[in-house]
């Protein structure tokens, strides 16, 4: 009997390519563009594994078209690509990639905090342009870090990787998270369990740590800009429909917050239009977990729960275990 047949949508890493080799008959999509939805319809028809980037679709339509389809793999810790119910309905395990990308997710997300209160990437046009006159007295003023209000909406481990760093800021760390953690975690973490609206009236920096979901689909709208405070920046390494982008650009016009720092955007790679011009606004381009070493072991991950099944183990981070038994 033949090997089993893996569909993988981006060639990976060299140390994942080996984990995939060895288990599999693998076809890679090498092309610079993303798998058109067609192709990636018709490669999966015979493949008894999958294993994708967070711009592909596991939904009703592909599962369909993929009649022998064991496992579906995600090289992301987000899983809103994936209809989980529906894998389960057809009893494809779905994995993620959870643990391993927390501390560098955390990083950037402070990296854009920093960057948004201190006016860094203003700071670097300026200079970049020629027409810096030197030092005054008023120029690019920001917001202060140290010592201000750290409001952090999800306190999974990415949410708990920022209240880390903010100890060495001496900041207040407000926290709002579906179930309270324990009180030595509050502790040692020195957070403070509020409501959500406590958090937006009280925070100098709202941090959004949540997963994609119905509820938190624009968390943050009209409503929650209104009772920031105008001094205060939002960041967003989360989601991109978390928040509302519309009511973002509106509310920045109108002063109701400082600044934003975006990660994540509602329709990936399109930004809302009146982002793009604004100097309060720092943009990147869904580079949470962008460094070598993290995305290498997501891409490792991703390949150790694609052959797990097929080696007679339990695909480590499944996410509808049922699946498979008991
Ligand atoms: C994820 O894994 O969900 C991030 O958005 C990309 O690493």
């Amino acid at each position: 009997m033949g090997k089993p047949k893996v569909l993988v949508t981006r060639p990976l890493f060299p140390a994942a390519r080996a984990i995939l080799e060895k288990q599999f008959d693998v076809e890679y999509w090498t092309r610079p563009e993303r798998i058109p939805r067609a192709e990636l319809l018709a490669r999966v028809a015979d493949k008894d594994a999958l294993v994708v980037l967070l711009t592909e679709k596991v939904d009703e339509e592909l599962l369909a078209a993929a009649p022998k389809l064991r496992v579906a793999s995600t090289v992301s810790v987000g899983f809103d690509n994936i209809n989980v119910p529906a894998c389960t309905r057809c009893k494809v395990v779905a994995t993620n990639t959870p643990g391993v990308l927390d501390d560098t997710t955390a990083d950037l997300a402070w990296a854009l905090l920093m960057a948004i209160a201190r006016r860094i990437v203003e700071g670097d046009a300026w200079v970049r342009t020629g027409n810096w006159p030197g030092w005054d007295i008023d120029q690019l003023l920001g917001g202060d870090v140290y010592g201000k209000t750290l409001g952090l909406i999800g306190f999974g481990r990415i949410g708990r990787a920022m209240a880390l760093r903010s100890r060495g800021f001496q900041m207040r760390v407000l926290y709002q998270n579906r179930t309270r953690v324990s009180p030595e975690i509050e502790r040692e973490l020195g957070a403070e369990f509020v409501d959500l609206d406590q958090l937006i009236r009280e925070s100098d920096f709202i941090s959004l740590h949540v997963p994609l979901s119905a509820e938190t689909r624009h968390l943050l709208s009209k409503d929650a800009f209104s009772k920031m405070k105008p001094t205060a920046y939002l960041v967003n390494t989360a989601r991109g429909p978390v928040v509302d982008e519309a009511a973002l650009a509106e509310a920045l016009e109108q002063k109701k917050l400082a600044g934003a720092a975006l990660d994540v955007y509602e329709q990936e790679p399109k930004v809302h239009p009146a982002l793009l011009s604004r100097r309060d606004v720092i943009l990147v381009p869904h580079i949470g977990s962008a460094t070598i070493d993290t995305r290498s072991k997501m891409a490792v991950m991703a390949a150790n729960n694609a052959v797990a099944l097929f080696d007679g183990r339990r695909p480590p981070n499944a996410l509808n275990p049922e699946v498979l038994g008991s």
